[in-house]
């Protein structure tokens, strides 16, 4: 079966079931500034689900169903694996107040092992355990008893698994089921009946929803029988427009291309441009990173132009908007490459020279500063290079090296306003960049407030410590010294806390002083660092530290007041290494 067999036997089997086909939505969200990027096939239904919207008024029915474009930064890392993309096509049926978790299992179950043929011995699927909160789901359990599922294939998890939503600061969620064949999670069907608020307490919906999602590639990798789903008919094509040499040695960099080439291709379609800001950046960074694999691997220049050329060609039936942007998306790869190319050789030598010179495996902040204003390696690009020959980079050093930066180039933004005769080209890229200082120094004010609240919450069980912290204009990365996995109840607290900082709106005050002095006060200092005599702190809530709620040194820069920074959401806590926990948070 083909993969556009797949997503007709899918909307089909649907629409025979009363679902109105809707058309995917855009991969930038149009009226959703909660997110940079559609991240699910849910989002464009949102106002559906609390009755804001009416389905019936707008599709004819309650139910619909779509193949959605997503796309998900998160999975960036673990892209090149079996199943994980960046880029990728969603399936999903939709109910909003009408049939709930009965026929939604039963829909998917007869789809899979019915209509895709799938062997029910292949499968398992899980089902929400419950917590204090939200009751074990065992209507969901006795549907799939019903269904001949024997009770030792019905796994129950908690929320960390089993529990999705909201998209964004706020919306609708609930408890989930989820179908896995061979090992891999190959359905999510979500239960929505709560609406998550802002500061993260739980109200019942009141109607029920139904949200699924199954990844389109990982559906046909079971059906086509592939051992990835890189060797499905949704990549093979693209791989095999790929130069050969060695692919079998190389399987992972040729993977990672394939998937960024793709995922280009549909984001400058959708009207992304590479920058250095938000969903820009995101692109940058997959074109300069499939860029450097195809250097490694000595394609040659402009390799990346038939792989593009190849995802129009395979996709523009189904996605036209592709085939009509075709221009655009290879001038931007072509020209991307072209900016990037020299300087990517520069640029690495110049790093491995850092390399060779480094006895501690650190690379300091200003080198990596360095790197990324001299050769435009985004940092992520420094940072997986520095891994692949053991090396980390000083987090901190980086953070304090950008900082300094962006304060000479606000100076020069300041100066620039109060000028004459500023053309409007400059003005308009200098005020892009001012406001990318702002959300910077939101996040930056953020991380101070969470490392506190971290504090209030762990501390009495382990000394934490900060081990690192990373800003970009999208989201703030904090990693800090803890011995466990946080539970969602712990991280609901810590978000609380921030938030109710947040809403205080408390002024955030700077001071100098001796070293010796801040550290007598209880300022937090990151250890890595090596700071001065005479430092900076800033302290939030009061200019006596001693009354302050945060206080730490740091060269800033920070917004006024805790109000400027909006809604803060944790949006991951991962493992970082052993002993060190990684979490990523936005601000809206
Ligand atoms: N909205 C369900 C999912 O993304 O898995």
């Amino acid at each position: 079966m083909t993969s556009q067999e797949i997503r007709e036997k899918f909307l089909k089997y649907f629409k025979d079931r009363g679902h109105t086909i809707v058309p995917s939505s855009l991969l930038l969200p149009e009226n959703d500034s909660s997110v940079l990027l559609t991240t699910a096939g849910m989002q464009q239904f949102k106002p559906y689900y609390t009755g804001e919207k009416d389905a019936v008024r707008d599709f004819g029915a309650r139910q619909t169903v779509s193949v959605q474009k997503c796309f998900r930064t998160s999975d960036i890392d673990e892209t090149g694996d079996q199943s994980h993309l960046t880029f990728f096509e969603m399936l999903g049926n939709f109910s909003f107040g009408g049939y709930f978790k009965k026929e939604a299992i039963e829909y998917a179950w007869k789809f899979i092992t019915e209509e895709m043929k799938i062997s029910s011995d292949r499968c398992y699927v899980s089902v929400f355990e419950g917590d204090g909160e939200v009751p074990e789901d065992s209507e969901s359990i006795t549907v799939w008893k019903e269904l001949g599922i024997a009770g030792d294939k019905i796994q129950k998890r908690g929320r960390e698994d089993n529990f999705w939503g909201p998209t964004g600061n706020e919306g609708p969620c609930g408890p989930t089921s989820e179908i896995y064949v061979d090992g891999v999670e190959i359905w999510n069907l979500v239960f929505n009946q709560y609406y998550c608020r802002p500061d993260k307490t739980l109200e019942p919906l009141k109607q029920n929803g139904i949200d699924t999602g199954m990844g389109l590639e990982r559906l046909t990798m079971i059906v086509q029988d592939a051992p990835t789903i890189f060797e499905t008919d949704l990549f093979l094509p693209i791989i095999q427009s790929i130069p050969h040499r060695d692919i079998e040695n190389e399987t992972r960099a040729v993977r990672i291309i394939a998937d960024h080439a793709r995922a280009s291709a549909f984001l400058v379609a959708d009207g992304v441009f590479p920058s250095n800001v938000g969903a820009g950046y995101i692109l940058r960074r997959l074109l300069r990173r499939a860029i450097r694999y195809g250097k490694i691997m000595n394609f040659d220049k402009n390799f990346l132009i038939p792989l593009s050329e190849k995802v129009v060609e395979m996709y523009k039936k189904q996605y036209p908007e592709l085939a009509a942007k075709r221009e655009d998306i290879l001038t931007v790869v072509q020209k991307e490459e072209e900016k990037f190319s020299g300087a990517l050789e520069k640029g690495s030598k110049e790093l491995e020279k850092i390399l060779a010179e480094k006895s501690d495996k650190i690379i300091s902040g200003d080198d990596a500063f360095k790197i990324y204003e001299s050769y435009g390696f985004p940092m992520e690009l420094t940072r997986e290079i520095a891994a692949e020959k053991g090396f980390a980079v000083d987090e901190s050093g980086w953070e304090s090296a950008f900082k300094k930066h962006q304060e000479i180039s606000r100076a020069g933004v300041e100066k620039k306003f109060g000028g004459h005769g500023v053309n409007e080209q400059t003005l308009k890229s200098e005020i892009h960049n001012s406001k990318e200082i702002k959300q910077i120094a939101r996040l930056h004010t953020a991380t101070h407030l969470l490392h506190q609240a971290i504090h209030d919450v762990l501390g009495h069980e382990a000394e934490v410590r900060q081990m690192g912290s990373d800003i970009t204009p999208d989201r703030l990365r904090f990693d800090f010294s803890f011995p466990r996995r946080l539970t969602p109840e712990e991280m609901k607290k810590i978000e609380n806390i921030v938030n109710e900082k947040i809403t205080l709106d408390l002024p955030v005050y700077s001071a100098k002083m001796s070293k010796e002095d801040a550290i007598r006060m209880g300022a937090r200092a990151f250890f890595k660092e090596k700071y001065p005599d005479e430092v900076n702190v800033y302290s939030i809530g009061d200019p006596d530290l001693s009354k302050a709620y945060s206080k730490e040194l740091c060269g800033g820069p920070h917004i006024a007041r805790t109000g400027e920074i909006g809604r803060f959401k944790i949006i991951k806590e991962e493992s970082s290494s052993a002993g060190v926990r990684r979490m990523k948070a936005i601000v809206e």
